[in-house]
């Protein structure tokens, strides 16, 4: 086997294991036959990314090429018989589709698909995937919850890679965590992660969200349909909760019709902290979650000089917070991680929670039970 073919297989089969270890064994199960599809020296990603000039293994999952054609497959998969017999086929096998969720052969299947679509498969695998998971407001809500009880403020949030816009309507969604539940229980939206502590977030605090912003370097406009079958075929298709999920908050989003501008964060906060004044008796938020390790460097550091100078300039009648779900240096499961700014330039930076990546399953400490962190800088070390 060729070093290339080495390096992707191993890859690919790294991505299986993820897949198997968060609750998607369908998924697993299509990685490991595409890992052994390269092993046996079918290097699909040369026809379909010939423009891909990584090298190791590292390369591979840095470049998430296992979910763009995981992702690719279940978008034609949801094309079903629109898009002719091999769609269909495929169609036919996986859960999400009404099929029988045998994963069994899938992955030739879908490579015989790809070639059946080729200019499609080649459009969709050139852009990097975009989850726009709804649980993860799960864990941003109880932190904005603790904001607005610390503050006694409405906040207007500022979102960074907001995708879709999804998390957009999260005040639209009800919430139970443990034995606490916040919101609207008509709303078709419920978010109730597996809650693995005793300490309940503060759901009696006043929240009002006064204004909203959002940008994303490639922002996906949710009310087009065929928008909203990509965002779908970015979720496993046998993950039927986030799937239903999904499709409450997608109704939600023709309602609250997010907005989310077309930048970089680095820029776009720059522009939107430094461009505005604060508003008395409002705390400003920046927030986010899974998206900072998606940006280079340079930029993470310019994004967070912006934060700090905001932070900085922040005054007792107008605070500053930042809130986010990220893989914090190393550091499985994510964390919830909140930093305000209340004057004199001071910021207190707090962990109030552990949480899963998908914002399933959540070990809240709160503020007050939170453990204090010397600088509020995010800083990650991956593998
Ligand atoms: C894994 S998705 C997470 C989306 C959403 N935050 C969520 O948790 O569901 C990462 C997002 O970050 C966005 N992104 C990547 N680089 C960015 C940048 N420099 N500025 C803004 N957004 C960026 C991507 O376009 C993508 O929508």
């Amino acid at each position: 086997m060729s070093d290339r073919l080495q390096a992707l297989s191993q890859g690919f089969s790294k991505q299986a294991e993820w897949c198997h270890l968060l609750g998607s064994p369908f998924s697993g199960a299509l990685m490991d036959q595409s890992a052994d599809a390269l092993a046996n020296g079918d290097d699909f990603i040369s026809r379909y990314m010939p423009w891909w000039t990584g090298k190791t293994a590292g390369d591979v999952s840095t470049d998430v090429l296992p979910l763009r054609f995981l992702g690719c497959a279940h978008a034609l998969a949801l094309g079903g018989t629109a898009l002719g017999d091999t769609a269909s086929a495929l169609a036919a096998h996986y859960p999400s589709c009404d099929g029988n969720g045998k994963p069994d052969g899938v992955w030739a299947l879908a490579l015989e698909a790809f070639a059946a679509h080729a200019d499609f498969t080649k459009a969709y695998v050139t852009q990097p995937p975009q989850t726009n998971e709804v649980a993860r407001a799960g864990a941003l809500m109880p932190g904005l919850l603790e904001l607005a009880r610390l503050t006694q403020m409405p906040i207007a949030t500022f979102e960074l890679g907001a995708s879709a816009g999804l998390l957009q309507g999260l005040d639209r969604f009800y919430y139970q965590f443990g034995d606490a539940a916040w919101g609207d229980e008509t709303s078709p939206c419920h978010v109730s992660p597996q809650w693995n502590t005793s300490v309940r977030p503060p759901v009696e605090a006043s929240l009002t969200i006064a204004a909203r912003r959002a940008c994303d370097a490639a922002p996906i406009d949710i009310l087009n349909p065929d928008n909203a079958l990509k965002v779908r075929s970015y979720i496993w298709a046998d993950m039927a909760q986030r799937l239903s999920r999904l499709e409450a908050a997608i109704a939600i989003a023709q309602d609250v019709k997010p907005v989310v501008e077309d930048a970089s964060a680095d820029v776009w906060l720059e522009d939107v902290l430094g461009g505005t004044d604060p508003v008395p008796n409002q705390v400003r938020c920046v927030l986010h979650s899974v998206m900072w390790q998606y940006m280079p460097k340079d930029v993470q550091a310019r994004a967070y000089a912006a934060i700090v100078q905001a932070g900085e300039m922040a005054t007792v009648e107008a605070p500053f917070a930042w809130l986010r779900l990220e893989p914090e240096a190393n550091n499985r499961p994510m964390r919830v991680v909140l930093a305000i700014w209340r004057g004199n330039g001071k910021c207190d930076t707090r962990i109030l929670a552990d949480s899963h990546p998908h914002g399933t399953q959540i070990a809240w400490r709160g503020w007050d039970d939170g453990t204090p962190v010397e600088s509020p800088e995010l800083v990650q070390v991956f593998d």
